[in-house]
């Protein structure tokens, strides 16, 4: 297998584009100088249309969970009224953050597999008169679920005006649309190695004007993570600390590529790659893990069936050089996942629907030969037309 590239189908990091591969060995440039500046600029002023924000963008060298962390010890004080709304592991990490700095956190949880409910989140609130602050997990990559954020952020709104609202867009931002600015959402972070198709060590903060007001209030200790210094070190084109370049370098270069395609492209082909690979795995007679009206359009889920063995199923699976997701916290060895973002391609959604007939076929599965890549195929086509297939990955 070592002779091909892999299908590397898990949520993140993802594939790269060879031109982003090729920005990531570059020789060293000095972070203090004009070149960088003029590339920490391009990837800040190039991120904002994608958070739909005007207001300004951090970018630290972190992963993402080092942005959440961010997120919550800029923003907040120790005592303060805390609600995290959790859909997965995610939003359960994003609440102990907020935990462990010392704010009073109550949880509300949905059922792993479905979306938050507004109208639970509305009541929720109404029982935590002061709250501060609301957490919610735009794409949840545990469970495969894409929470409706302006439909969330506009509850919490009409509940509770001054709280603020931060939102782990860690797998989403870049493959989805997003509106920060017109949902009324305060703080959002995202991770170089998910849609920005890039390696992993950047993640990217943007901030409301109300939440950049808050950071003067909030007690919270913070040094590195401290936003405000990122900031002005910005406005300096340059960085308090010394940056991951490498990660820099290709970031700037998938922006690029981003931009060469457009977003409503970018968006489009998320979706017709989401719907292939649903599509596909029902196809194989794999049961989808998230509730149907929140699919997320980056990252699949679907549960293993009682008695299959998943474990052989993947180690084939992993020699035919299709590389999936397991399953993460209660769901191991439950759901397995397919993530379908950054420079994911329909023909390598296809290609990987057609490894795992094959591995169903070689273990005995009652599966027709080519169905499931049809049916997958069908179903891109019947969402987004030609169109779909036309736009074959990063236009390099
Ligand atoms: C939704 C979400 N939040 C947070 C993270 C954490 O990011 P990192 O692993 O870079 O800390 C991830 C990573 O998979 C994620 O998918």
């Amino acid at each position: 297998v070592d002779r091909f590239e892999p299908n590397l189908r898990i949520p993140g990091p993802t594939a790269l584009p060879p031109t982003v591969r090729t920005a990531g060995a570059r020789q060293m440039i000095n972070h203090r100088g004009p070149e960088f500046a003029a590339m920490l600029a391009r990837i800040l002023e190039g991120m904002k249309p994608f958070f739909g924000t005007t207001s300004d963008v951090a970018m630290i060298t972190t992963a993402g969970s080092g942005g959440l962390e961010a997120a919550i010890v800029n923003t907040l004080s120790p005592g303060d009224r805390v609600l995290g709304v959790s859909i997965g592991a995610f939003g359960d990490r994003f609440a102990k953050i907020a935990k462990i700095y010392g704010a009073e956190v109550t949880k509300l949880d949905a059922e792993w597999g479905y979306a938050a409910d507004a109208d639970e989140i509305r009541e929720r609130l109404r029982s935590l008169p002061g709250t501060k602050a609301v957490l919610l997990t735009h794409n949840e990559t545990s469970t495969g679920v894409m929470n409706p954020i302006a439909e969330l952020a506009a509850a919490i709104r009409a509940e509770t005006p001054d709280a603020l609202i931060l939102v782990d867009s860690v797998s989403g931002l870049g493959a989805v649309p997003f509106d920060m600015d017109g949902w009324g959402v305060d703080v959002v972070v995202t991770g170089s190695q998910k849609a920005w198709m890039a390696a992993p060590g950047l993640a990217m903060i943007a901030a409301s004007p109300r939440a950049w007001a808050a950071m003067e209030r909030a007690t919270m200790p913070r040094f590195y993570l401290d936003l405000r210094e990122h900031r002005d070190a910005a406005a300096g084109g340059e960085t308090p600390f010394t940056p991951a370049i490498a990660v820099a370098f290709q970031v700037d270069e998938g922006l690029r590529i981003m931009q060469a395609e457009g977003a409503a492209n970018i968006f489009a082909r998320h979706e017709a790659c989401a719907a292939a690979t649903r599509a596909g795995l029902a196809a194989l007679g794999f049961e989808l893990f998230a509730d149907e009206r929140h699919y997320s359009r980056t990252v699949t889920a679907a549960t293993v069936p009682d008695g299959f063995d998943w474990k052989a199923f993947n180690g084939e699976a992993k020699g035919r050089g299709l590389v999936l997701a397991g399953g993460q916290g209660k769901l191991t060895g439950k759901i397995f996942r397919l993530g379908h973002l950054g420079s994911v391609t329909l023909e390598e959604i296809l290609g990987a629907i057609s490894t795992l007939e094959v591995v169903s076929l070689q273990g005995g599965r009652a599966v027709e030969p080519g169905a499931a890549v049809a049916a997958a195929q069908r179903a891109a086509l019947a969402a987004y037309g030609i169109a779909a297939l036309a736009v074959a990955g990063t236009g390099a």
